[in-house]
């Protein structure tokens, strides 16, 4: 889109982006709350520059509103529960907003359990799994996410895709130390990283992908219509997204595997995803400060190692989305051009070209 290019290297205040995502939420019949719990997560993922998951993801997302994939209209419904546990039916509502009642439940049960468990199923694509690990942190508890999501990953000795590119993350508070946060796919890089290298024409590293025979290839050419991306660390990657597949699909009761929809695609089938939260509470072990001062202390000692040569920094998981958030929160999120791009679409969609124009600022 042509006008969105007008505008890469403005800057938008993330708070003046959130309310331009309200807007179009609510103009989709999503109620006010609804809308805010959805802007909050996909806004804040943009914070840490983690633009591919963040208000990128608002055509898709009020796409699977208008197809009927996602339901605007209901709330999320607690269907069990213990005393360290709830298993909650998403009913396809925002899955943004059936997480944090998800992580929210478990880190209120943590309280007193010491440790809880939250599943969550009939739910869709929920963004970066770290936002919800991350809810834990303020409340001195060590929070875990997982989602399981639609088959394009292969497994060791497969030829096809097998399994999603189920995400992980981990969030654990520090003292003085920032938290720290850890975010990842379970396959070896993102998709978008293939489809980036096949637009500019780049080969890739032989353990990227697979092709149609399950070999392992650096041509793109017939990606994604034929092969599969490959799990990071080869049969350890694997391992691990088979845990979350497990915690977040079969023991939910959600879909698994190739049951899972896919939320991209116009098909109005939906997308049946399931995720898992976990929320420890640090004080149930030892005090919070004792706790954070050895924190504290491990992320010194790693930080203080013997640097590779050339190498001045070693950071901790989430030092970086860190740094960019408060960059982001001083200056302004400066929005890539595909996010831009996917902006003044939803921005043409719903009317709010001038509401959008006027928060991207120009240096
Ligand atoms: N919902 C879904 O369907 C879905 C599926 C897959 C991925 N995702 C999301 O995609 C996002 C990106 O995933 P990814 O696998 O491309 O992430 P990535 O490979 O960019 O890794 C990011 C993580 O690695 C850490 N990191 C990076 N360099 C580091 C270094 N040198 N030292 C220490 N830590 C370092 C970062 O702090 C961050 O926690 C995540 O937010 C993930 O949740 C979502």
């Amino acid at each position: 889109m042509e006008q969105a290019q007008q505008y890469v290297g403005s800057r938008v205040n993330p708070d003046d982006l959130k309310l331009f995502c309200m807007r179009a939420m609510e103009q989709a019949g999503l109620s006010r709350r609804h809308a805010e719990q959805t802007a909050e997560v996909l806004v804040t993922t943009d914070t840490w520059g983690t633009f591919t998951h963040g208000t990128r993801q608002l055509v898709p997302l009020l796409n699977n509103v208008k197809k009927g994939a996602l339901n605007a209209g209901v709330e999320p419904e607690i269907v069990s529960e213990g005393p360290g546990w709830t298993l909650i039916d998403g009913h396809y509502a925002m899955p943004m907003v059936s997480s944090q009642l998800a992580m929210r439940s478990a880190i209120d049960k943590a309280r007193s359990s010491g440790i809880a468990y939250s599943g969550v199923r009939h739910s869709s694509h929920y963004g970066a799994a770290g936002y919800y690990a991350l809810m834990a942190v303020e409340h001195n508890m060590i929070g875990l996410s997982f989602s399981n999501v639609d088959v394009c990953m292969t497994v060791p000795g497969a030829r096809a895709p097998v399994m999603g590119t189920n995400p992980l993350a981990y969030a654990v508070p520090a003292g003085e130390e920032r938290p720290v946060f850890m975010d990842i796919a379970t396959s070896v890089v993102a998709i978008s990283k293939v489809i980036a290298a096949k637009t500019a024409g780049k080969p890739i590293p032989d353990n990227w992908l697979v092709d149609e025979e399950g070999r392992p290839t650096t041509d793109t050419s017939a990606y994604p219509a034929r092969g599969a991306i490959q799990p990071m660390a080869g049969h350890k990657g694997y391992g691990i997204a088979l845990l979350i597949e497990i915690l977040s699909g079969v023991l939910t009761g959600a879909s698994f595997l190739s049951g899972i929809g896919r939320w991209l695609e116009e098909e109005p089938k939906p997308a049946d995803e399931g995720h898992a939260f976990i929320a420890m509470s640090v004080e149930s072990f030892m005090e919070a400060d004792q706790f954070k001062a050895r924190m504290d202390s491990m992320i010194r000692e790693i930080k203080n190692a013997p640097k590779a040569k050339g190498v001045d920094r070693i950071y901790l998981p989430g030092e970086m989305e860190w740094e960019r958030s408060e960059e982001a929160h001083r200056s302004g999120i400066e929005l890539p051009d595909f996010v831009l791009t996917n902006l003044f679409k939803v921005a043409e969609e719903n009317d709010l070209l001038e509401n959008l124009i006027s928060i991207l600022k120009k240096e």
